[in-house]
């Protein structure tokens, strides 16, 4: 009996917010829709939860800060945020699922307590896996994904990303990015699908399909936010958060379709750009943004800033946010300024800079998609999927992307695959026993970084495990020891870096990378190199010295995919997502361009006899 009672006290608890505000003066009652009935429809409760709003409130949906920025916690609450993220690497303490959940569900439990109880929607960068959570499976950065060419193994990457992400309760990634990436230069070049509009939209609606699901609201399945609009891959140069320098004509025909298909597909969510289109940032065109994006794309979720990207307009910070707002932002990642943020707008609302319209509309869109995912009925964490994170199954989803996004490059003499009786392998280089090289920026922390940053298979490790009974596998990063052996991997390639921090005059292989093929060479035995990185590389200071080559990208935790294809297990099918320059001076080079030599040009791949 009493915990029947206690049962019916909770449950009376859980309907406070939808009734206790009744006599509320805000709210017109009889005859309307109750926003917290989940028959209703979504227009109807966001109607009715939006004529209930104070501006106070309004604004506090519209605001996203950094976890690690909160002053304290209870700002959620008083402030009545609408959503708080982690920035990359911004982790809760002990970095494990359970502390996500247990952290995200504390922001949530502060939202709820707010007198209309809206639920908090907390983002991410889960952009190849929940890389940002120990133990998580990572996936192949996009630049590898493109190679596939396989719509329906992103969809079931995305998929598994979401059910990972979902268990610790947060409900929205900033992925996909959909970047078409025109000059390899650029240190996001690994985080586009490739070169081609073709690939940004076959794989944009793969992508948020799998995140989201078909139906909006199911369990395991988060909102996506495909990134950044818009030309962010076509900066002048490669320079992060640079210049589009195109026609309208170009940047619809290069930059848009990925757009058009994630849309199509329901996208919840879109990332503005810091970079800016013929001199204009992206951030506060309201051509694009509103009129293009919202307007003829009909784009009905919401549109958010990037990380202080407001910032970066012409104007004192009242006038960015005058500008950014205008233009068509809803929510603003601010993300550390928060306080200053809020008291900004309402100024601005008040000197009847910002329209009452424009704050209405942002505001519906966030709360459109609160609602059409299921937010209001499922605001905490899903915690039966946290055993599901990392699983065998999870892993093996991503070993097939390993797989099918390595490119063959080169096999002379078909010393690819390997034919099972060699006596002993020797594998080399700096990358082949390195977890954190092989997954690159966006993996535990922000930048990345080398050694042993997570759980996972590396290149080396796979190649071990993968060898028959009789051969013997030996390993030396720099290369030496491999005379006698049959044949010798060499698994070289790039350091990781995200955004800025990666842009590159100079894509040469490193001095030690040319030394260990050099030296594997001179010992008199066939030489395989696997290349973990970014973006294409400068070759030719190796390309003669090696039998075999392979893009190998950066892989993830799953390098017993790459073993799968040296020993033949699987054939190679994966073809460029980039034309292959020859040296720096080609750069930047596309597939279309009139003048066209590369060294692999795009879509090349071999495969075995
Ligand atoms: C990046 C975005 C990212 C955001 C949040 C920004 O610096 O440009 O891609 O989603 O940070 O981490
Ligand atoms: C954060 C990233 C963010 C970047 C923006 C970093 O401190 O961790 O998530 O993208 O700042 O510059």
């Amino acid at each position: 009996m009493r915990t029947l009672l206690l049962c019916a006290l909770l449950l009376g608890l859980l309907f406070i917010p939808a009734c206790i505000f009744d006599n509320n003066a805000t709210g017109p009652r009889d005859g309307r829709t109750d926003y917290m009935n989940p028959a209703a429809g979504v227009e109807e409760r966001v109607a009715d939860l939006l004529s209930r709003m104070t501006l106070q409130e309004k604004i506090g949906q519209m605001t996203q800060a950094e976890r690690g920025a909160l002053y304290q916690v209870s700002d959620i609450r008083t402030l009545f945020l609408g959503s708080v993220l982690s920035g990359g690497g911004s982790s809760p303490g002990a970095n494990n699922a359970s502390a996500w959940a247990d952290m995200t569900d504390g922001f949530q439990q502060q939202a709820l307590q707010t007198r209309l109880a809206i639920p908090l929607i907390y983002g991410i960068d889960a952009v190849h896996g929940h890389n940002n959570v120990y133990g998580a499976v990572i996936f192949p950065h996009n630049i590898g994904m493109g190679c596939t060419r396989d719509p329906d193994l992103v969809r079931e990457a995305a998929e598994v990303t979401a059910a990972e992400v979902s268990g610790t309760g947060i409900h929205w990634t900033f992925s996909p990015c959909i970047a078409v990436v025109r000059d390899e230069r650029w240190g996001r070049t690994y985080e586009g699908f490739g070169e081609t509009p073709e690939l940004a939209e076959m794989m944009a609606a793969a992508a948020v399909e799998g995140l989201q699901g078909v139906i909006p609201g199911e369990p395991g399945r988060i909102v996506a936010c495909p990134k950044h609009f818009l030309g962010d891959g076509g900066t002048l140069g490669g320079d992060d958060q640079g210049n589009t320098v195109v026609s309208e004509a170009e940047l619809r025909a290069i930059h848009l379709p990925g757009y058009e298909a994630a849309v199509r597909a329901g996208a919840g969510t879109v990332m503005a750009s810091y970079s800016s289109w013929n001199g204009v940032k992206m951030h506060g065109s309201r051509y694009l943004l509103t009129d293009v994006l919202k307007g003829e794309l009909g784009f009905d979720g919401f549109v958010v800033s990037d990380w202080a990207g407001i910032d970066q307009l012409s104007g004192g910070y009242e006038e960015d946010v005058e500008q950014a707002i205008n233009a068509g932002i809803d929510m603003v990642m601010v993300p550390t300024r928060y306080r200053e943020f809020i008291t900004a707008l309402d100024t601005l609302v008040d000197q009847g800079r910002v329209p009452m319209e424009r704050i209405d509309d942002a505001v519906s869109r966030i709360l459109r998609i609160k609602f059409r995912f299921g937010l209001f009925e499922a605001p905490f964490a899903d915690r039966t999927e946290i055993m599901h994170i990392g699983s065998a199954a999870h892993r093996e989803v991503a070993r097939r992307c390993v797989r099918q996004s390595l490119v063959l490059l080169k096999n002379d003499g078909g010393r690819l695959p390997f034919t099972g009786s060699e006596t002993r392998i020797h594998v080399a280089g700096r990358n082949a026993d390195d977890i954190g090289a092989q997954c690159g920026g966006w993996t535990i922390s922000w930048q990345g970084g080398r050694g042993p940053i997570t759980i996972g298979t590396t290149i080396y490790r796979g190649i071990a495990q993968r060898a028959p009974a009789g051969t013997v596998v030996t390993y030396s990063p720099d290369g030496s020891g491999a005379a006698g052996s049959d044949i010798a991997v060499a698994v070289i390639g790039e350091d990781p870096y995200a955004e800025g921090a990666g842009d590159r005059a100079d894509l040469s292989l490193s001095d030690a990378d040319v030394t260990t093929v050099k030296r594997l060479k001179q010992a008199g035995v066939p030489v395989v190199a696997v290349l973990v990185s970014g973006r294409p590389m400068i070759l030719e200071e190796i390309l003669d010295d090696c039998d075999g080559l392979i893009a190998a990208w950066l892989p993830g935790t799953e390098g017993r995919g790459v073993a799968d294809v040296l020993f033949g297990d699987v054939a190679p099918t994966g073809t460029l997502s980039h034309s292959w320059p020859l040296n720096m001076a080609q750069i930047p080079v596309n597939e279309g361009d009139g003048v066209y030599n590369p060294l692999f040009p795009y879509g090349f791949g071999l495969t075995y006899e």
